[in-house]
């Protein structure tokens, strides 16, 4: 179960996402669409705890994020588009390499 709530992160001035809420339930699948800069990899991040939010939370299977990021990352296979994945690094391998 994973609960975006208000989530919003700001380079400088610059809104990269703006007050976005989701839940996403235990047998979903969610994809995000938008064009480019809309804020997809960003909120991916802050998601897998790669960067943090300016405010709202994130609850991953009943840990949020900043409050409890390795109960958190326990429970999320991430590949992010940079660094490119090394060998071994795959969804499920990499978060356990960072936590
Ligand atoms: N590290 C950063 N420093 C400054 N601004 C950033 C950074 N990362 C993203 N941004 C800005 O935040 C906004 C959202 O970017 P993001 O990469 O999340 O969009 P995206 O939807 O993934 O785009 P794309 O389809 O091109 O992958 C953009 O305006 C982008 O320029
Ligand atoms: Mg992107």
């Amino acid at each position: 179960m994973l609960t975006v709530q208000n989530v919003t992160k700001t380079y400088g001035s610059r809104k990269a996402v703006d007050d976005i809420s989701f839940t996403l339930g235990d047998h979903g699948i969610l994809g995000f669409l938008g064009p480019n800069g809309a804020g997809k990899s960003t909120t991916m991040n802050i998601i897998a705890g790669y960067t943090s939010s300016a405010a709202g939370t994130v609850m991953v299977n009943g840990h949020e994020i900043l409050d409890d990021p390795i109960g958190a990352k326990k429970n999320v296979g991430y590949l992010p588009e940079r660094p490119p994945p090394l060998p071994g690094h795959d969804g499920k391998g990499l978060p356990f390499f960072h936590v």
